[in-house]
């Protein structure tokens, strides 16, 4: 079934009051978003995705009210929710009964809450007058998408997207557990470690990796082309090169991440040159190392998922 595009901001919030999906864009990533209080709008997530376990959401608010009918806020997460909005996930002590669905918080008595920073998703937000659980617009395991052109590619147009323009960021939020005193990064992303520190005079631990749980369903395989990916590599014939500042001299099919070494500028080409590479068909990526400072972090983390073994 072939669904026509919400034109306006009140179209896709009458979809989703609906409890319909609909696409829409954040500074991140495209979401796919449904009302977070309708268990059945929430399933229809895992099912259009084909996400193979219920993996809890990232629950989207208009504001901070909004946010704190959800989530018990210590005093140090109000601290990091004056960066919202912004690139930054919270997770924090779920209030009970905050009428989300279970299946939305996949059961845990802890809650992943952010407030976006764009236009368009703060207007739907706020035209829709609930959360919206919305995770990036893409089939499980399959890049994220940064245009509404890569939503309908990867759901063969059968979700319905609000067309916002290329994402500003172009890697997921970053994610953060605010756990007593204590801060610990669960996923790097768009807003940068160093940056939060910076900003509010935290410190913020990272996650062992090798703990069963950092954040549930971060599997490692994930963010994956169809091709295959060499990482901290220089391209053989025959393979595609996804290159990171100054121009190399390979005659391949090449796309730069930044020419002049911009870790901005790269996160926000990442999940489209990979797409781009893949729509042109070769086997292999290579990809030249990127520095593993900044955004870099965020960047590294979904190159190593991109290149993980597959099952
Ligand atoms: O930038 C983003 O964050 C995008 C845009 C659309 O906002 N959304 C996104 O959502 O990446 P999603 O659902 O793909 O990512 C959810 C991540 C998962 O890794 C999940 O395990 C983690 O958040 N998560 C959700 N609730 C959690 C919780 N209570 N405790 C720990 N991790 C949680
Ligand atoms: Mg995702």
């Amino acid at each position: 079934m072939t669904h026509s595009d919400p034109k306006t901001v009140e179209d896709a919030a009458a979809l989703l009051r609906a409890g319909q999906l609909c696409a829409f864009p954040t500074e991140t990533v495209y979401g796919l978003g449904a009302d977070a209080t309708d268990a059945d709008a929430v399933l229809s997530i895992y099912q259009t995705k084909g996400r193979p376990r219920f993996n809890p959401l990232i629950i989207h608010c208009a504001d901070l009210a909004m946010a704190e009918t959800l989530a018990v806020f210590s005093p140090l997460a109000r601290k990091l929710a004056t960066l919202w909005p912004g690139s930054l996930t919270l997770v924090l002590p779920a209030r009970p009964n905050n009428g989300l669905a279970d299946v939305a918080m996949a059961g845990l008595d802890s809650v992943a809450i952010r407030i976006p920073d764009h236009p368009l998703a703060l207007a739907l937000l706020a035209a829709v007058g609930r959360p919206l659980a919305a995770p990036s617009a893409n089939p499980s395991g399959r890049l994220s998408p940064t245009t509404a052109e890569q939503v309908r590619r990867g759901f063969a147009g059968r979700v319905p997207v609000l067309d916002g323009g290329p994402c500003q960021a172009g890697v997921e939020s970053t994610i953060v557990r605010v756990h007593g005193d204590d801060l610990v990064q669960l996923r790097a992303g768009a807003m940068a470690r160093h940056d939060i520190e910076k900003a509010l005079g935290v410190a913020v631990a990272v996650a062992d990796q090798h703990a069963a749980i950092a954040a549930p369903g971060m599997l490692v395989s994930h963010y994956a082309p169809r091709a295959m990916l060499r990482l901290n590599t220089t391209p053989r014939p025959g393979e595609a090169y996804l290159a990171f500042g100054a121009a190399s001299d390979f005659s391949g099919p090449t796309a730069n991440l930044s020419l002049n070494g911009d870790l901005h500028e790269a996160a926000r080409n990442l999940f489209a040159m990979l797409h781009q590479l893949d729509a042109m068909g070769a086997d292999m990526i290579a990809v030249a190392p990127v520095p593993d400072e900044g955004l870099g972090e965020a960047i590294n983390d979904r190159l190593q998922r991109a290149a993980a073994p597959r099952e």
